[in-house]
C-alpha cells in the first residue's frame, strides 16, 4: 500500500520551467490514493495553467491571496490550505521562491501558505547550473534545512538554458521516491521486523475433515496493517483466513496446522523485534491422518488426539530482546489465567481477549481487550473496532519500547 494513500498533498508551485512537469506530479500523487489540491505563484501560471492544474487536481487552485473576482472579492484562505494539509511540496522551487521562503518574505499564497504551515514541507529546487551552485543559493538552502524544510536532490541533466549540469528537478515519480524514502524513515518501527500469527489452524482428520476453530483472523490482520503503517517490515502467519492484504510491506505466508505454523515461527523469530501471537492454534490433533476419506460404514467412533506445538511458549524460552506479545482467550477467572499464561510463557505483555463480552470474540468487526503486562495495573479499554484495538495495542508497545531504549 501506498504511503501516501488518503493522505493530503499540498503542492505549491513556483515561476520556473519545470513548472510544465506538475499535472504529471499532480497525477502521480493521486494515482497513489493522495488528494492533491494546488497553489501557485503568479509568476508560474507563464509555465502551467491553473485549469489544467484544477482538473488533473480536482480542485480548485489558486494563485493569488485574494480571489480574482471584482465584483466579490474575497480573500484565499492560505491559513486553513497549510493546516489542511498531511504533506506540502513546492515544486518547482526557484531561486526566488528559496531566497523568500527562508527568509518569511510573504508576497505571494505560496509563501504565505508556507509560512502557515504546520506539516513536513519538501522542496524541489530547479534552476540553472550556477544559480543552483551560487554561494546565495547554498546559504538559503542551508537555511531552509536548519528551518526542518527537506530539500530534494536537483538532478543532472539538460537545462534550460542548454548547459547540461546539476540544477534539474527530479522526474515526478522520482519526487514520490524521495519524498517516500523520507517519510517511512520517520516512522516509529522503520527497519523494524514485526512477525505475527493469526487466525486458525486446522488439524487435518482425513483428507476432507479436519479440527479447526472460528477464528476469523481479523485481529491478528488488523495488527499486522498497523505495523505497516508504523513502517515495520511484517511478516504475517495465517492459517486459513478468507481476509486479503494488500500492503506491499506485509509479507503472508499461509499455514493450514499448528506445526507449520510452528516451523514459520521459529524460522522468522529470531531476528524479529516485535512478535505477536495472535493465531488460535489447535491445542490437539489427530495423532494419525487417514490418507484416504474415512467411509460412513467403518466402525469408527473415536479420535485420539495428541498435543501440538505451543508456539508462544517455546518462542518465549528461546526469547533474547523480542518484544513478545500473546493473546489470552479465557473464559472465567479471566485476569488470573492471563496472568498466569504471561509469566508461563515468558511474555512481555498479553491482551485478555474475554469471550464473556457480548459483541466482542472471534468473527466480529470489534473487541474489547484487556492489555496486560508485568507489574502493572491492566488496562482495560472499551469494546471498539477491531481496527482500533490494533491502534491501541501497538501504542501500548511503543510505549514500553521506548522506556526500554
Ligand atoms: N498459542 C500458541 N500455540 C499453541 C496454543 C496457543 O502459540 N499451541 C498462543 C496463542 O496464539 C495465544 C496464547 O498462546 O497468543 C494463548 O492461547 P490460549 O488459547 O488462550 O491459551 P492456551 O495456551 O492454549 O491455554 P488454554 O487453552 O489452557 O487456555
Amino acid at each position: 500500500m501506498s504511503l501516501f494513500r488518503r493522505k493530503k498533498i499540498l503542492l505549491g508551485i513556483s515561476g520556473g520551467i519545470a513548472a510544465y512537469k506538475t499535472p504529471e506530479l499532480v497525477r502521480a500523487f493521486i494515482k497513489e490514493g493522495a488528494e492533491v489540491r494546488v497553489v501557485m505563484t503568479p509568476a508560474s501560471k507563464d509555465f502551467v495553467t491553473p485549469l489544467t492544474l484544477a482538473t488533473v487536481s480536482q480542485n480548485p487552485v489558486y494563485s493569488s491571496l485574494i480571489a480574482e473576482d471584482h465584483d466579490n472579492p474575497t480573500w484565499n484562505n492560505h491559513v486553513e490550505l497549510a493546516l489542511w494539509a498531511d504533506y506540502f511540496l513546492i515544486a518547482p522551487a526557484t531561486s526566488n521562491t528559496l531566497s523568500s521562503m527562508a527568509h518569511a518574505r510573504c508576497n505571494n499564497i505560496v509563501l504565505a501558505t508556507y509560512l502557515s504551515s504546520q506539516c513536513p514541507v519538501f522542496v524541489a529546487p530547479a534552476m540553472d547550473l550556477d544559480m543552483f551552485s551560487h554561494p546565495a543559493n547554498q546559504k538559503n538552502l542551508d537555511i531552509l534545512s536548519k528551518n526542518d524544510v527537506i530539500v530534494l536532490p536537483t538532478e543532472k541533466g539538460f537545462l534550460a538554458s542548454g548547459i547540461d549540469g546539476k540544477g534539474r528537478m527530479p522526474e515526478p515519480t522520482d519526487i514520490l521516491t524521495y519524498m517516500e524514502n523520507h517519510i517511512s524513515k520517520t516512522f516509529p518501527l522503520f527497519g523494524k521486523k514485526v512477525v505475527l500469527t493469526a487466525g486458525p489452524t486446522y488439524e487435518p482428520i482425513d483428507p476432507v475433515r479436519f479440527i479447526g476453530n472460528n477464528s476469523s483472523g481479523k485481529m491478528g490482520f488488523e495488527l499486522a496493517k498497523r505495523a505497516a503503517e508504523l513502517g515495520a517490515n511484517v511478516i504475517l502467519i495465517s492459517g486459513p483466513s478468507a481476509i486479503n492484504i494488500t500492503n506491499t510491506s506485509v509479507k503472508r505466508l499461509s499455514v493450514v496446522t499448528a506445526d507449520q505454523m510452528f516451523e514459520n515461527a521459529k524460522l522468522h523469530f529470531e531476528d524479529a523485534d516485535i512478535f505477536i501471537a495472535s493465531a488460535a492454534v489447535a491445542d490437539f490433533k489427530p495423532e494419525t491422518y487417514a490418507s484416504q476419506k474415512i467411509k460412513k460404514r467403518t466402525a469408527f467412533n473415536q479420535i485420539n488426539l495428541v498435543p501440538t506445538p505451543d508456539i508462544l511458549a517455546h518462542l518465549g524460552s528461546i526469547k533474547k530482546n523480542q518484544f513478545l506479545l500473546g493473546f489470552a482467550l479465557e473464559t472465567e477467572n479471566e485476569l488470573e489465567n492471563a496472568s498466569q499464561k504471561l509469566k508461563k510463557k515468558n511474555l512481555d505483555a498479553i491482551v485478555l481477549n474475554s469471550l464473556n463480552d457480548a459483541y466482542a470474540g472471534f468473527e466480529g468487526d470489534q473487541n474489547k481487550i484487556t492489555y496486560i503486562q508485568s507489574n502493572k495495573a491492566p488496562l482495560l479499554f472499551e469494546l471498539k473496532s477491531k481496527t482500533e484495538v490494533a491502534i491501541d495495542i501497538f501504542d501500548q508497545i511503543l510505549e514500553a519500547r521506548e522506556k526500554l531504549s
